[in-house]
């Protein structure tokens, strides 16, 4: 990835119920942030033609809706949501779905990004639901599986990150959520690292939540977080 301006690498979580809601942050947030995620909360209550419109003004657009389905049903709302603008799209780290993804995404600008294996699971989460890997191995053997098929990055949580960056080597965007800067609540997080740990362990992009938009002043937090990832 070519050297990123630092206000560029943070992605804000919009995981907000409506659109004026969002609306209101993106207002609040201004010139700081340059990155949206807009999730499927948001996206089920009208938010895909917000997506378009922030696209439209200039903003980068990160739709995380997590595809997984027959591949020629992923590879067709693949290229709706290139036509939509968006800069990212996740999708679950199935091969076939990735290789549909790719193939639907085209010649767009449009960068596919894997979920390897959910942060919710843990080893034994895999055994009740028939894997016979824990989670590292299967989170390593995905990541072999997402570049093999043409995907654009991984989404990975901070404690992953060092070790898929030594594993994968520089081309691909490792895009990390799980962040909170050293002052803030952790919330429901429970393995988090700071921006510029973040950083120094290899992540390309950030994704943050509710310490920017739960912070009184989420224009200031925003700030704070650029300032920690230009130190790294
Ligand atoms: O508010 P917070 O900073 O925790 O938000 C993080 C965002 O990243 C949320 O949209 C959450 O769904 C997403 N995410 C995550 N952990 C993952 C994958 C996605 O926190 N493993």
């Amino acid at each position: 990835m070519p050297i990123l301006d630092p206000r560029d690498r943070l992605i804000v979580a919009l995981d907000l119920p409506s659109v004026s809601e969002a609306e209101a942050m993106v207002a609040r947030l201004g010139e700081a942030v340059t990155f949206y995620k807009v999730g499927m909360e948001l996206t089920y209550a009208g938010g895909l033609d917000f997506a378009r419109d922030l696209a439209r003004s200039g903003k980068k657009v990160f739709l995380d809706l997590k595809l997984h389905d027959i591949g020629t049903t992923v590879e067709k709302a693949t290229a709706r949501v290139a036509d939509l603008g968006a800069t990212y799209l996740t999708v679950h780290a199935f091969p076939q779905t990735m290789k549909a993804a790719v193939r639907g995404k085209g010649s767009s600008p449009l960068r596919i990004l894997a979920v390897t294996v959910m942060t919710s699971y843990d080893d034994a989460d895999l055994v009740e639901a028939g894997y016979a890997m824990g989670v590292k191995d299967l989170v390593a053997r995905r990541a072999l599986q997402a570049r093999e098929a043409g995907v654009d990055g991984l989404i990975l949580s901070p404690e992953e990150v060092g070790a898929m960056r030594a594993l994968l080597g520089p081309g691909m965007d490792l895009v990390t959520p799980g962040i909170r800067p050293a002052s803030a609540e952790k919330g429901d997080q429970k393995r988090v690292m700071t921006p510029a740990d973040a950083i120094r362990a290899g992540a390309d992009r950030l994704v943050v939540g509710r310490p920017i938009t739960q912070a009184a002043d989420p224009k200031a937090a925003a700030e704070a977080v650029v300032k920690d990832i230009a130190a790294a």
